[in-house]
């Protein structure tokens, strides 16, 4: 962790102010040091106070989330569990299916240890800066329905960004979410099959949305924030809302929805196909999600997995 986030989290521990001595001589750091990192924090838009002769403070104002505020927002019936950090909420929803949890659910945190992506990386989830989530929820249908999740998740965070800012984002197939060029979220789905019956019994939607955060790892790639001035809680409600809308709703509104927010349709591509990279122009997104491309011998092929980064010419 860096110095900052290690102040954080001394602050969110505190019930008082702690001196700029005490956090540098707890983390081996000059005054100065720690005096920079309480500005960045600031920066990132948490409310601290600091007092000469008592020292620094987070104040009560601060975007915390709260399972009551989630639940207040939230128009279906599940359960709404919160911790503080986690390793991976995906990772903390298999377990507690694992226990034998049943229902809809939904496991969000402010932290998470070991956030996954997709293809093995992982996901960068600070402390406070984003939302780290994943709803549980039952197709008891077959694997397109799991598939159909994945992308629904995406057009249920841009339907959620749109209604609660002014900001425009876009989807990269399949399910990442970019604003100004620059990924802003990520879309882990998980499905958990049923052998015995041949069905998903339930699918894991693991959303991670970076809001302010700034300084990314190396490994992060094009990532950027969305920085727009909105509850934690209640952005993960609305998305919630319009997930589940979609999930149990009207199917040609949604893939309608996908493709007028696609910012891969007419662009030159590469993906990655028998361990080759291989180019190809992207034209339509077909009704079950898949991206139909046209590759550079004329041949058209439909992408229905895998990932794909967009050439620049
Ligand atoms: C990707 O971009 O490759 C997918 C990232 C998915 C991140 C979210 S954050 C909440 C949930 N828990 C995880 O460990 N991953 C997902």
């Amino acid at each position: 962790m860096s110095l900052k986030n290690d102040i954080l989290y001394e602050l969110l521990s505190a019930d008082d102010y702690i001196s700029g001595e005490m956090l540098a001589e707890k983390f081996n750091v000059s005054r100065t040091a720690v005096w920079k990192a309480i500005k960045n924090l600031s920066h990132e838009g948490y409310g601290i106070d600091a007092v000469r002769n008592r020292g620094y403070v987070l104040r009560e104002d601060n975007d915390l989330i709260s399972v009551q505020s989630i639940k207040s927002k939230i128009t279906y019936d599940m359960d709404v569990l919160y911790y503080p950090i986690v390793d991976s909420t995906n990772n903390c929803c298999k377990r507690l299916l694992a226990d034998g949890k049943e229902g809809v659910f939904l496991v969000t945190a402010d932290e998470q240890s070991a956030g996954r992506g997709r293809q093995g990386k992982s996901f960068y989830s600070p402390p406070l800066t984003g939302i780290y989530f994943s709803l549980v929820v039952r197709p008891h249908a077959s694997l397109q329905n799991a598939v159909t999740a994945t992308t629904a998740a995406s057009v249920a965070v841009c339907q959620a960004i749109e209604n609660l800012s002014d900001k425009k984002p876009k989807i990269k197939w399949v399910n990442d979410v970019y604003l100004d060029g620059r990924k802003i979220c990520g879309i882990l789905t998980e499905a958990i099959t049923n052998f015995e019956e041949g069905v998903v019994d339930s699918v894991i939607i693991g959303i991670g949305i970076n809001i302010k955060t700034i300084d990314f790892p190396e490994d992060a790639g094009q990532a950027g924030s969305l920085n727009a001035n909105i509850g934690r809680s209640a952005l993960i409600a609305e998305i919630t809302n319009r997930l589940m809308d979609i999930v149990g709703g009207d199917y040609k509104a949604f893939i309608d929805y996908y493709r007028s927010h696609s910012m891969v349709i007419g662009e030159k591509i590469k993906f990655i196909k028998n361990g080759k990279v291989t180019p190809a122009t992207a034209v339509e997104i077909d009704e079950q999600g898949g991206l139909e491309v046209i590759l550079e011998n004329g041949e058209k092929t439909v992408l229905r997995s895998g990932e794909i980064s967009i050439r620049k010419i």
